[in-house]
């Protein structure tokens, strides 16, 4: 997909990400989520502090699947999906459409940080693992909180605990494989961070970074998915999908043992592969930071 050619520095990056397999599995990802996010959406809604929601950005929507959460739980608001991938964005509208919320939602291809001034404001601005693929988050995070109507909350989804989906030992090869595969995704993820234009770190203490662009922390809660073995086969599927991804774009950052082990898990003939095996699970966390505006 290279419709994004010529948007600032996902160019980098553009050539090698194909939207077609990764918009799927980005859906399916935040649909698995869906309780997780739709009450996390409730926790905000809920808030003795919390303002009559007539406008959200949801900020690097991505595929849609929280945008159109957020437009059920506030009825009453114009959810507005902002991203700078016209594809996903694509598949946000056709959900908006099929989930019948389209009167209320609309789509803003915009590449952050330069195009925040586009966005207008908004009396709940969600961010949903978006803030880290801008370089300078502090000063996006400012840039939030100057779009933000009084007593208005940015929610950020950041942190939580990497999803965990195969036993320490499967039997094949060394044990503590995906802790390994970790600990490579964290590298990976240093690598995309140091290549963001404007790159600069931070420490990344939510709460105090909400302090500090003059928000102040509303709380943080993290919410579980809980998927024990044995998966139904949507979940195993995506779960076999997910860790083909990783293998691909971890590359020469697994050895090549590991490397292997993943090439038997990953085939369909193999009993012991990821098709097969009963031990499959999928367990993971995603955390949520609210800032709340002064009224
Ligand atoms: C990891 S996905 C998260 C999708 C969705 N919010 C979710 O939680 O499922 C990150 C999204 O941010 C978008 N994105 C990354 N950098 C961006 C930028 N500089 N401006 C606008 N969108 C960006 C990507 O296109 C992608 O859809």
């Amino acid at each position: 997909m290279s419709s994004h050619a010529g948007h600032g520095h996902h160019d980098t990056h553009a050539a090698d990400i194909d939207w077609d397999i990764l918009g799927p599995l980005l859906e399916q990802e935040a649909e698995l989520n869906g309780t997780q996010y739709e009450e996390a959406a409730r926790w905000i809604a809920a808030l003795p502090t919390a303002p009559k929601v007539r406008r959200v950005l949801d900020i690097g929507s991505g595929p849609g699947v929280v945008s159109c959460l957020l437009a059920e739980v506030f009825p009453e608001a114009e959810v507005v999906a902002v991203d700078a991938t016209p594809a996903l964005l694509e598949r946000a509208s056709n959900r908006a459409r099929r989930l019948g919320v389209i009167d209320r939602f609309r789509t803003l291809e915009a590449e952050l940080p330069s195009d925040l001034d586009r966005l207008g404001e908004a009396d709940l601005i969600w961010a949903g693992n978006s803030l880290h693929h801008l370089g300078d988050q502090r000063a996006a995070l400012a840039g939030f909180a100057g779009l933000l109507r009084p007593g208005g909350t940015v929610a950020l989804v950041e942190g939580g605990l990497p999803a965990r989906r195969l036993p320490r030992d499967i039997g094949i090869g060394q044990p503590g494989l995906e802790a390994r595969m970790t600990a490579a995704a964290a590298t990976r993820f240093e690598r995309m961070r140091s290549e963001l234009p404007g790159a600069k770190r931070e420490i990344e203490d939510w709460a105090a970074l909400f302090t500090e662009v003059g928000l102040a922390p509303q709380g943080t809660r993290s919410f579980l998915l809980d998927l024990p073995a044995p998966l139904s086969r949507p979940v195993r599927d995506h779960v076999v999908a997910s860790i083909a991804r990783e293998r691909d774009v971890l590359g020469d950052l697994l050895t090549a043992e590991d490397s292997a082990v993943l090439d038997r898990l990953l085939d369909p003939e193999d009993p012991e592969g990821l098709h097969h095996r009963p031990d499959v699970h999928l367990l993971a966390a995603r955390t949520v930071h609210l800032g709340r505006r002064g009224d």
